[in-house]
């Protein structure tokens, strides 16, 4: 199906919703029974692994090692990790989440100017996916390009708050250098050249953009999810969670850990493009976001993504005769067109690639 230029049935602002102050979600936004969040049997004492990166660049080669080592497992066995000094001053990531907050609280013909379609999803968006009377996930975002340069546009970034295209530029720069350093770290840890997956995501020219989710206050928390089920569908994220409310739950097995974010950490985690790239060494975990009835929550989710038109398929080095290719050769360009057209799925884009 080719992606339309416009919404196929009119778009409901989930801030809006919520500011109507109903103590009932619509039904549109109630899951099915065995997707809704499970108050009672979630993990209170798991977290994921917190790595403190400051050893990479200060430390002794044992404490290096040492780092690296706890790299190397978090992407195994989580494929989710929070990462301190990380080399992003605390004023940054203050600040951007600080903008968004602000952006989200503007008048909602402001937003509006910025209302986005399902052809590239630029802008203030409240649905992914394009299917009539689909169910919908309790949120609203705002979804922008970084990289490659020719598909930056300032002028789709939120004019207001004045500060905001500057922030949001200088944490851009940041998150790319984090991500290149990241790339290395794992290719090195693979046992490949320090240089593959940087060359496998097609050299300089990789992908970036954000994904600013904004969760309102919900009624109904337990009948629905802030974001459904989902593994990230490109190389690897950075999300910035909200300081003062948790919301994040990753699949360890068949539990559903909720993070607890570190002050100032930022949230690394492997995207289906990392675990084909890797042949499933490292693992592209799901997630969910949960809401809640009496705040509501930010978290900037930075997409660092393979170019869109180089072949992505499992490194020669990491297929063997005991572990052949897993995953089938696709662009990250086509993989991206199945989740546009039908929205998250849980690990479902990634089975399909599975080689028979
Ligand atoms: C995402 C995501 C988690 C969060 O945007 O892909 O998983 O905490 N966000 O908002
Ligand atoms: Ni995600």
């Amino acid at each position: 199906m080719d992606l339309p230029i416009g919404w196929l049935e009119p778009v409901v602002r989930v801030q809006t919703l919520s500011d109507t102050g109903s103590l009932v979600i619509p039904d549109r936004y109630i899951k099915p029974l065995v997707q809704r969040p499970s108050f009672n049997t979630q993990s209170h004492s798991q977290n994921i692994p917190i790595i403190d990166l400051y050893g990479l660049t200060n430390g002794s080669v044992t404490a290096q090692k040492a780092v690296m080592d706890q790299i190397s497992i978090a992407c195994r066995e989580w494929g989710f990790f929070q990462v301190l000094n990380h080399g992003i001053s605390d004023e940054l990531v203050d600040g951007a989440r600080e903008v968004w907050k602000e952006f989200f609280h503007q008048p909602m013909e402001v937003k509006q100017d910025y209302a986005n379609t399902p052809n590239t999803y630029e802008g203030y968006g409240s649905r992914l996916g394009i299917q009539k009377g689909a169910i919908l996930d309790w949120n609203d975002y705002f979804f922008l390009y970084y990289l490659p340069s020719k598909l930056k546009d300032h002028n789709k970034w939120p004019s207001q708050p004045p500060f905001l295209r500057d922030v949001i530029e200088e944490y851009s720069k940041e998150i790319v250098r984090l991500g290149k350093d990241l790339l290395r770290i794992f290719s090195i840890n693979l046992g490949l050249q320090e240089d593959y997956l940087q060359g496998a995501f097609g050299g300089d020219d990789i992908g970036a953009c954000l994904r600013v989710n904004f969760y309102p206050k919900c009624p109904q928390p337990d009948l629905t999810l802030g974001l459904s089920s989902h593994s990230d569908p490109g190389g690897m994220t950075f999300l910035l969670p909200d300081e003062n409310v948790s919301g994040l739950q990753v699949r360890k097995g068949d539990e559903w850990v909720t993070v607890k974010p570190a002050r100032h950490a930022i949230i690394v985690n492997i995207g289906d493009q990392i675990q084909v790239l890797t042949n499933g060494n490292y693992k592209s975990v799901e997630h969910r976001v949960i809401v809640n009835p009496d705040k509501e929550r930010v978290s900037l989710a930075y997409f660092f993504n393979p170019k869109s038109d180089v072949l992505i398929k499992p490194a020669t080095e990491l297929v063997t005769s005991t572990k052949p290719a897993l995953y089938e050769p696709m662009t990250y360009g086509e993989y991206r067109r199945f989740i546009r057209t039908e929205g998250l799925q849980g690990k479902s884009q990634l089975e399909s690639l599975k080689s028979s």
